[in-house]
């Protein structure tokens, strides 16, 4: 019998809805409290087939999935898929490499030359983000001189060292919504519009999703992001713009219980059914 390891901190509707996905099939699920882990290799007794990254907290998450990976067990997602999609200016990179649209972007370590990078962007507005982040939080959209400058003085006086690399995007009129995209291996199995008053359309801030058909150019541009990345268990924040679909970023612990519904599509039973095939295919 097949059992996952469900790697956590906080328990979210997302982990219970995997658990009650995996039971319905008969799969033995053994969640990991990472916050109670002791992840010693001398003495860490693996029982469990593949190992399945649902950490909130980043540093948790990044250290166990590196030590399953290293004691040889399978794990979704992948070391170097989280890596990637943790980090917005190397997704941003990716995506670029590959050839997937996406808005313009630049890093920047001092006020001077981000004043300089805001230029090539094509000027402000522009949306300055933690290159580590999500919900978010911490996003500034900078309209002009002054406001860049007082938020890069926050950075540079109040920050973290991690803050003071400035990660910059043009803003993309949205009209009110981005869409965000799930995307299990090379298949897109539905996708949710996030719509808000606010500009940032994170559902963690009250967006309201409702279904996205899932058109061809839609499922098109959201394989190559996938592939780009590397392929896993991804949720893709997409624009829609006047030259097209344009990939924001890329989730690789992604919440889903506000698009279950809407789309009418069980994310949590098809994360279960990847995490299997991965088994088989792969011949762990
Ligand atoms: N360059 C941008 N132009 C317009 N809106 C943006 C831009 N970047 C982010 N947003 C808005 O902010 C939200 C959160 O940004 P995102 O890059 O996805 O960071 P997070 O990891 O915090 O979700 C997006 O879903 C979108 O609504
Ligand atoms: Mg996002």
């Amino acid at each position: 019998m097949t059992r996952l390891a469900l790697l956590h901190s906080t328990i979210r509707k997302e982990e219970k809805l995997i658990i009650e996905s995996a039971m319905r099939k008969g799969i033995e699920v053994k969640p990991i409290d990472l916050r109670e882990t002791i992840l010693d290799p001398d003495r860490f007794e693996v029982d469990f087939d593949l190992a399945l990254g649902r950490s909130v907290s980043t540093v948790k998450g990044n250290y166990a999935i590196s030590f399953f990976e290293s004691l040889g067990v399978p794990v979704l997602n992948s070391l170097k898929l989280a890596t990637i999609c943790q980090d917005k200016f190397l997704t941003s990179m990716c995506l670029l490499k590959a050839g997937v649209p996406t808005p313009k972007f630049a890093l920047a370590f001092n006020l001077e030359k981000a004043i300089e990078a805001v230029d090539h962007l094509g000027g402000f507005p522009v949306v300055i983000k933690p290159p580590l982040g999500s919900w978010g939080r911490l996003l500034a959209k900078v309209n002009d001189m002054d406001a860049l400058e007082a938020v890069f003085e926050h950075k540079d006086v109040l920050g973290s060292p991690q803050q003071k690399a400035l990660y910059l995007q043009e803003y993309v009129e949205k009209n009110g919504r981005d869409i965000r995209a799930f995307v299990i291996g090379q298949e897109v199995i539905c996708a949710v519009y996030r719509t808000s008053e606010h500009w940032i359309t994170n559902t963690a801030r009250g967006a309201k999703t409702e279904n996205c058909p899932l058109s061809d150019e839609l499922v098109e541009v959201s394989r190559l992001a996938a592939r780009a990345v590397g392929e896993g268990l991804l949720a893709l924040d997409i624009f829609e713009t006047k030259d097209g679909f344009k990939v924001n970023e890329v989730n690789h612990t992604m919440e889903f219980r506000n698009s279950e519904e809407p789309t009418g599509v069980s994310i949590s039973s098809a994360i279960v059914d990847y995490c299997l095939r991965y088994l088989k295919e792969n011949r762990f």
